[in-house]
């Protein structure tokens, strides 16, 4: 994981916790509409994958768990995880990418609105990703994958496949680095990654065309399996947030300017909006900043956000930074992943930060976003994360017009019930994240995802809801 060079601590405080008179008349606590859905209150888990799904990508007992232990807190909405628009095998992540998917997903909406008492919204987040490969050994690529061409005989002055492979193998890295072009220096150091440019790849270039169709197809399901809404995933490393970006040059009328980016992104909200009835709320996820060298700034993102809105959207929530471009090597064997480098930072800042430390670093460019989209005359609701943890905070967020809803990510997979506990006056019983990500750091190994602060209380021998290595409970410890 990518470390600030200032590694200055900045320990969590919630700050101040308002008794249950104060937090009934916060604005945190009071409603707000998200085009057809009403809010019970301005509180919002962002989507979180889990890595708890069945092998087959189904909702089983493990993740409707997860979900109806978060839905016990009473937040207004529950995004769940980024979950897969395509029928094709993708481990543990959640999939929606066939009819056989929605009995599962039926059982874990009913989950929700049971644990609930039926006041939390369910949205879930759909998603569509690109090919990514593990970092090969150095030998195995040069003598096997690379595709020689006359550029690499030349510079080792042989002409048979064998000789070359060798004499390319014999070479110093600094030397290899000149001889191979960008992209194979990168498919060797990182592992080969798919763009959304790679126009020479059929899959590749018709994207605009089969995407929009795929994620209708997503949502009309989820709407069959009982939730309330849509967030589509425009945001991180993934394939919208990539048409997205600043660096999609495609030359096909879906690349270069800002109004070729937002076109697949409008279409598949089109598509979406038509496939499902007025009743479900769609909105998206995007980038306030990519916050990587060339790419998307606030500006950008309040230009899109403006034309979200007007497409019609009911609810644009932020993110930031998350990008492949400047992730970490991986070691051999494994993948590189987007919330290793400094874009990752910013995505889920850990509490070894810089001056401006990792509370609210989305907040400027969220106020910068929403006053762009208020502007354009529309009132659509901005969902806005960033390290909030106290009922302060997210007051002050809304106050300050940064948010609409405040959505908190760490702090509610450490405490499930800390927006409840607020309500009803016993915020002092809240506990804190710290911000250390060991969470995400489970989550980068693809591995079921807990919190350290509670994953080892009160473990029994033989109980369920065990993670696969038998050492951790899945779900926080109910809270009396
Ligand atoms: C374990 C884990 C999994 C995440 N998975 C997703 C995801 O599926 N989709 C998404 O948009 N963001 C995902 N995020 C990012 C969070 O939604 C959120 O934006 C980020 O953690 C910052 O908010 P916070 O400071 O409240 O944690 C994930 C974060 C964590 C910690
Ligand atoms: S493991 Fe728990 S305390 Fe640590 S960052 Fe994640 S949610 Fe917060």
């Amino acid at each position: 994981m990518f470390k600030p060079a200032e590694r200055i601590i900045h320990r969590p405080d919630p700050g101040a916790w308002p008794d249950a008179e104060a937090a009934a008349v916060s604005r945190l606590f009071s409603p707000v509409d998200v085009g057809p859905l009403r809010l019970a209150t301005r509180t919002w888990v962002p989507a979180m994958v889990p890595w708890r799904a069945t092998p087959d990508g189904e909702a089983g007992p493990d993740v409707i768990d997860w979900y109806a232990r978060f839905a016990k807190g009473r937040p207004g909405a529950i995004v769940i995880e980024a979950t897969g628009i395509r029928d094709v095998p993708s481990g543990p992540l959640l999939r929606i990418g066939d009819d056989r998917f929605i009995p599962g997903l039926a059982r874990l909406a009913d989950a929700v609105r049971e644990a609930s008492g039926g006041e939390t919204k369910l949205l879930i987040q759909l998603i569509d990703f690109l090919a990514i490969k593990r970092r090969p050994d150095r030998a195995t690529f040069l003598s096997r994958f690379l595709a020689l061409t006359d550029r690499h005989r030349a510079a080792t002055g042989e002409t048979a496949d064998a000789a070359v492979r060798a004499a390319l193998i014999a070479m110093p890295d600094a030397q290899l680095r000149g001889v191979l072009d960008a992209r194979d220096w990168e498919s060797l150091a990182q592992g080969f990654r798919e763009r959304v440019t790679d126009m020479d790849k059929p899959h590749i270039a018709e994207l605009p065309a089969v995407l929009p169709g795929l994620f209708a197809a997503a949502a009309a399901r989820a709407e069959a399996a009982g939730f309330d809404g849509i967030e589509l995933h425009y945001a991180h490393a993934y394939t919208m947030a990539s048409f997205l970006s600043a660096l999609n040059e495609r030359p096909d009328g879906y690349g270069g300017a800002r109004e070729n980016r937002v076109r697949l992104p409008l279409e598949v909200y089109r598509a979406v909006r038509g496939a499902v009835s007025q009743k479900l709320a769609v909105g998206c996820r995007f980038l306030a900043e990519e916050c990587i060298p060339g790419g998307n700034t606030a500006e950008d993102a309040a230009w899109f956000g403006t034309e979200f809105a007007r497409a019609g959207m009911d609810f644009l929530s932020l993110s930031r930074g998350g990008r492949f471009e400047d992730a970490l090597q991986p070691k051999p064997g494994e993948a590189a992943y987007p919330y290793t480098g400094p874009s990752g930072y910013e995505c889920m800042p850990a509490y070894i930060s810089d001056a401006r430390g990792p509370y609210g670093r989305n907040l400027a460019a969220a106020r910068a976003i929403r006053s762009a989209v208020r502007e354009a005359g529309f009132a659509t609701p901005v969902v806005t994360v960033g390290g909030v943890h106290g009922f302060a905070q997210a007051e002050a967020m809304l106050a300050a017009e940064e948010a609409d809803i405040v959505g908190s990510a760490r702090q509610t997979l450490a405490d499930p019930d800390w927006f409840l506990k607020a309500r009803m006056g016993r915020g002092s019983e809240v506990r804190t994240c710290e911000f250390s990500n060991y969470c995400e750091g489970l989550d980068q190994k693809h591995k079921q995802v807990t919190c350290k602060l509670w994953d080892r209380q009160d473990l029994a021998p033989g109980m369920d809801g065990l993670s696969h290595d038998g050492k951790r409970r899945l779900t926080a410890p109910a809270w009396e």
